[in-house]
C-alpha cells in the first residue's frame, strides 16, 4: 500500500498496561487513516470475514469494534479497501477456500492502491501455512494468530509506519486483553469468551495446536462485560468456548462452570443464556442440576459425541463410551424435559468399518438428535489420527455420509414437529429474509420460526403460536 509521506506522532508515552497499551495504539492508528483518507479525498472502508466456527465469529467483532474505532467504515468485501479473512483450519477444505479468495483479491490490489489484506485465525498458527503464505502471496499486508488478535492496532500501526508486510505470529499465551472494543453484530444479543483453548486432545483435531492450552477467564472479568452487554440492551447471551464444562478449573481459585451460570443468572436484565461446546465427558451432575432448575438457561444442549462407536470414541480420545453418553443423555432428557439435543459427528475416522457406521446410525437413531452437524473426516497434519493407518477411501467415506445425512434429517423433521401447535417464547432477530412482511425469531430450543410482524419487533422476546412445521422451522403467529 502507498503510505508515503505517512509521518505520524503521538507522545512516545505508551502506557505499560496492554489494554492501555492497544488504546494508544488506536488512537495512533485513527491518525493514520485520517490522514490517509484526506489525501485521497474519501474514507476509507474495511471487511472482515469470518470462517469457522462461533470464536472466530466474535473474534471477528473484536477486530469490527477496532477498525471502527480507527475510522474505517464497513463496506462489501468487493468495494472494501481493507479485506480481512478470519480463517479456520478445522478441516481442510477450510484452508483450500482461503487461498481461493486470496488468488482472486491480487488483481483488485493492484487496482487499488490503498487496499490492505488481512489475515488471521486458527489457520495463521500453522507454519506450513505462513511458509506457504510468505512464498506465493506476499501482497497479503498483515498476519496475525489466534493469540494476538489484542494487538491488531498496534499491527495495523506498524504496517502504516514500516510500509512493509507484517507477520506476527504467538506460539501461545497466558495473556488474556480485557476492556478492547467490540462491534457485536446484534444489538439483543452477543457471545461471550467465557475461556480460550483446549486440552482435549482428540486425535483427529487441529484446535489444541492452533489455540494453545486451556485458560478460563476471571468470573468477575465475564460478569463485568455480561452487566455491561445487559446495560447496553443485550437480552440472550452465549457463552463460548472450545469445551466451557472445564470452565474455571485452571484459575487461581477454581470456580466451576455451574457456579458461574448461576451468577450470570443473577443479572435481571439477561433473559437467554446458551453456551456452546460442552465435552460429554465433563458434563457434570451439578451443571444438569442448575439447567433443570434455570428460567434463563435455553432448552438446548450442544453435546457433539463424534461417533456411535465405542471402538473409534478410543480411537479419538474422546474418553466416554457409547454407553456412557447414552446414559448421559436419557439423563439430561429426564433433568430437562422438552431440551433440544444436538450433536457433531465425523464419519470416515481411520479404521472406521461399517460396522462402526452402524454403531453411529444406531445412536443417531437412539438419541433422536433436533439437528447434526455431520463432517467428512478430514486429515490434518500434525495431528495423531494424520498418522494412522487405515484412512477409509473417499468413496466409501461419502457413501456413509449421504446415508447418515438422511438419517439424521428424517429424524430432525419428526422431532421438530412434535412443537407443533404449542405457543412458545420467542427473541425476534431480524426480518424474514424471504418475506418483508414476515420476522424470524429464535426459539429456546434454537429452532427458527416465522410469523406475521415488522421491524418494531427486533430485539423483543414474544410470545408465538407454531402453526406449522417446516422440517426445520416452523411458521407461526404472533400469540396473546
Ligand atoms: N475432520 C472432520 N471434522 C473435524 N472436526 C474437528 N476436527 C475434524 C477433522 N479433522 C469437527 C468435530 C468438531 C467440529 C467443530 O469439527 O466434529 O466437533
Ligand atoms: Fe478439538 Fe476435541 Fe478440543 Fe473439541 S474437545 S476442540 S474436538 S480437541
Amino acid at each position: 500500500m502507498d503510505t508515503t509521506n505517512l509521518d505520524i506522532n503521538l507522545s512516545d508515552n505508551i502506557p505499560e498496561d496492554e489494554t492501555g497499551r492497544q488504546y494508544y495504539y488506536i488512537e495512533k492508528a485513527r491518525l493514520y487513516v485520517q490522514e490517509l483518507s484526506q489525501r485521497i479525498g474519501r474514507p476509507l472502508t474495511f471487511c472482515v470475514t469470518t470462517f469457522g466456527c462461533q470464536m472466530n465469529a466474535r473474534d471477528s467483532e473484536k477486530l469490527r469494534g477496532i477498525l471502527k474505532e480507527i475510522g474505517y467504515l464497513e463496506a462489501e468485501e468487493e468495494t472494501a479497501d481493507f479485506v480481512i479473512y478470519n480463517t479456520c483450519t478445522v478441516r481442510e477444505n477450510a484452508n483450500t477456500r482461503v487461498y481461493g479468495r486470496l488468488g482472486q483479491l491480487k488483481p483488485r490490489k493492484k487496482q487499488n492502491p490503498y487496499m490492505m489484506i488481512g489475515l488471521c485465525g486458527c489457520m495463521m498458527q500453522e507454519p506450513e501455512v505462513i511458509e506457504k503464505l510468505k512464498k506465493s502471496y506476499s501482497f497479503v499486508d498483515i498476519i496475525f494468530g489466534t493469540h494476538n488478535i489484542f494487538k491488531f492496532a498496534e499491527l495495523i500501526v506498524q504496517r502504516f509506519s514500516s510500509g512493509k508486510p507484517v507477520i506476527d505470529i504467538w506460539e501461545g499465551t497466558d495473556a488474556i486483553v480485557e476492556d478492547l472494543p467490540n462491534q457485536r453484530k446484534y444489538s439483543f444479543k452477543s457471545g461471550i469468551n467465557i475461556m480460550f483453548g483446549c486440552n482435549n486432545f482428540c486425535s483427529y483435531c487441529i484446535v489444541p495446536y492452533v489455540r494453545g492450552r486451556e485458560r478460563s477467564r476471571e468470573p468477575q472479568a465475564i460478569l463485568r462485560e455480561i452487566r455491561r452487554l445487559a446495560d447496553d440492551g443485550v437480552v440472550e447471551i452465549m457463552l463460548l468456548g472450545q469445551n466451557v464444562n472445564s470452565y474455571g478449573k485452571t484459575l487461581d481459585h477454581p470456580v466451576t462452570f455451574a457456579e458461574l451460570l448461576t451468577e450470570i443468572e443473577k443479572i435481571d436484565k439477561i433473559k437467554r443464556i446458551r453456551f456452546m461446546t460442552s465435552h460429554p465427558k465433563d458434563l457434570s451432575d451439578e451443571l444438569i442440576e442448575v439447567m433443570s432448575r434455570s428460567t434463563k438457561i435455553c432448552r438446548h444442549l450442544h453435546l457433539p459425541v463424534q461417533s456411535g462407536s465405542s471402538r473409534i470414541l478410543q480411537k479419538m480420545n474422546r474418553r466416554y463410551t457409547k454407553e456412557q453418553y447414552l446414559e448421559l443423555t436419557e439423563k439430561i432428557r429426564k433433568a430437562v424435559p422438552g431440551i433440544s439435543l444436538t450433536t457433531d459427528i465425523i464419519v470416515g475416522f481411520p479404521g472406521e468399518t461399517e460396522e462402526d457406521f452402524q454403531e453411529t446410525l444406531d445412536l443417531v437413531r437412539k438419541v433422536r438428535y433436533d439437528s447434526a452437524f455431520t463432517f467428512i473426516y478430514s486429515r490434518r497434519t500434525g495431528t495423531p489420527a494424520a498418522n494412522m493407518e487405515d484412512q477409509v477411501p473417499e468413496d466409501v467415506v461419502k457413501n456413509r455420509f449421504q446415508r447418515l445425512l438422511k438419517e439424521v434429517q428424517d429424524i430432525a423433521s419428526e422431532v421438530c414437529a412434535v412443537h407443533e401447535g404449542t405457543t412458545q417464547e420467542a427473541l425476534v432477530e431480524s426480518l424474514s429474509e424471504h418475506d418483508p412482511s414476515m420476522v424470524t425469531g429464535r426459539l429456546s430450543n434454537n429452532l427458527l420460526v416465522h410469523f406475521p410482524g415488522g421491524e418494531e419487533l427486533i430485539g423483543k422476546l414474544v410470545p408465538v403460536y407454531l402453526k406449522e412445521c417446516k422440517g426445520f422451522y416452523y411458521l407461526g403467529e404472533l400469540a396473546g
